[in-house]
């Protein structure tokens, strides 16, 4: 971005790719409930519009299946970015149709344009070559120059973050490099030792990334959702808990070949149903009664996880330890974080839902090291898979 700013871009138009794919609150439709992505990328909205750039962002909302859908508007998200901006963001009600164009050709020196929502287009997320390739050209049409700031879209090989690139001058925002910054360091040359906490609820999720971050780490903890594959892996009965049946199998391979590096929670708190008002007691790990489901680890486990943490000289945290959203189940995520913010080291917390869980649990953010804006993202490039929008910038 600076080489850009370099150049001077008074009266040019630039296109940014950013990642607003923010969280909604569920009892109240249109009010985000974490704004963190929108304000991660606020510095290079207002390098550029200083700068008397004509600001044309894009972004991705949820994952509408390539047809308009009231649901996923990124209307809201514009408001919200006016907010933070301190001046209004215009909307258009279409990505590359008239509106879009309309509103691109009114765009004046130092104003920002947000387009709707990316994925209404089946251009932006298809997987023919020549059908994303066409509306990539439409997007560039719009613009003299492309910003990729969308970290935590880096990792999907989609029209405006792969194939814009490839045809318009080309720069990485700020966020972006310093997430490769960051993330490159932990991944090539992690101060020992190295500690992973996992969460979240699917193992089939994380399985590439355990396999890859098990030969370098000293401890992987593991909680949320996921635990209760591992656990049922170690011959336990976890009730109405989540499970994934065919992943147990694989389980009980990672927990041979980790040979006690793969820490697992040894109590939980068990509820009657998923809702905040249910009856839940803490019972072990080994106990879980066949009527009740796991919804957080217990405090025995934050103690277990805390001291693992706090031996650490790197730790790269991903995913809650429980239903942190429902008030009776966030001291699982809440402890594990506390003792992550306390260490003598570096530590990251991988995006989406644990970043999530620092801001809306009150956590101090400056109190970790690098809180990223990727969640999927963050995770592939831990894998040391090979990032489309990093390799079209690079190109
Ligand atoms: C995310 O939330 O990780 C990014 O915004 C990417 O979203 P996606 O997984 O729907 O591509």
């Amino acid at each position: 971005l600076d080489d850009l700013l370099g150049e001077g871009v008074s009266g040019r138009r630039v296109l940014v790719r950013a990642d607003l794919n923010v969280p909604f609150d569920k009892n109240n439709p249109g009010v985000i409930s974490d704004d963190g992505r929108a304000r991660a990328v606020l510095p290079t909205l207002v390098a550029l519009r200083d700068a008397g750039a004509r600001v044309i962002v894009v972004s991705h909302l949820g994952r509408p299946k390539g047809a308009p859908d009231p649901k996923y508007t990124l209307a809201p998200v514009a408001a919200r970015l006016g907010e933070l901006l301190g001046a209004p963001v215009a909307f258009a009600a279409d990505t590359v149709g008239d509106d879009a164009a309309a509103k691109v050709e009114a765009l004046q020196d130092g104003q920002v344009l947000l387009l709707e929502n990316l994925r209404f287009n089946a251009g932006e997320t298809s997987k023919d070559d020549a059908e994303r390739a066409a509306f990539a050209a439409q997007l560039a049409s719009f613009a003299d120059y492309y910003v990729d700031d969308a970290f935590g879209a880096v990792h999907r090989k989609h029209a405006s973050v792969y194939d814009v690139p490839a045809v318009l001058p080309h720069y990485a925002g700020g966020l972006v490099l310093r997430e490769v910054e960051v993330l490159k360091k932990v991944t090539e040359s992690p101060e020992q030792p190295y500690v992973v906490v996992l969460g979240g609820s699917k193992v089939s999720d994380k399985l590439a990334v355990i396999k890859a971050l098990l030969p370098k780490v000293d401890k992987l903890l593991v909680g949320g959702g996921m635990c209760f594959t591992f656990l049922k892996a170690q011959g336990h009965e976890v009730g109405k808990s989540l499970l994934e049946e065919d992943m147990v199998a694989t389980c009980r391979d990672l927990l041979s070949e980790a040979q006690g590096r793969i820490v697992l929670p040894v109590d939980v708190v068990a509820a009657t149903e998923f809702s905040a008002d249910a009856g839940h007691v803490t019972v072990d790990a080994s106990e879980i009664p066949a009527d009740r489901l796991g919804l957080d680890i217990g405090p025995k486990s934050v103690a277990l996880f805390a001291q693992a943490v706090g031996s650490a000289k790197t730790v790269f945290w991903n995913g809650p330890m429980g239903v942190f959203e429902l008030a009776p189940f966030a001291a699982g995520t809440r402890g594990v974080a506390e003792a992550i913010t306390k260490i003598d080291g570096f530590s990251v917390v991988g995006g989406g839902d644990s970043a999530a869980a620092v801001r809306t649990l009150g956590l101090d953010e400056s109190a970790f090291g690098h809180i990223s804006t990727g969640g999927g993202a963050s995770l592939e490039y831990l894998e040391g898979k090979t990032l489309p929008g990093i390799e079209a910038l690079e190109k």
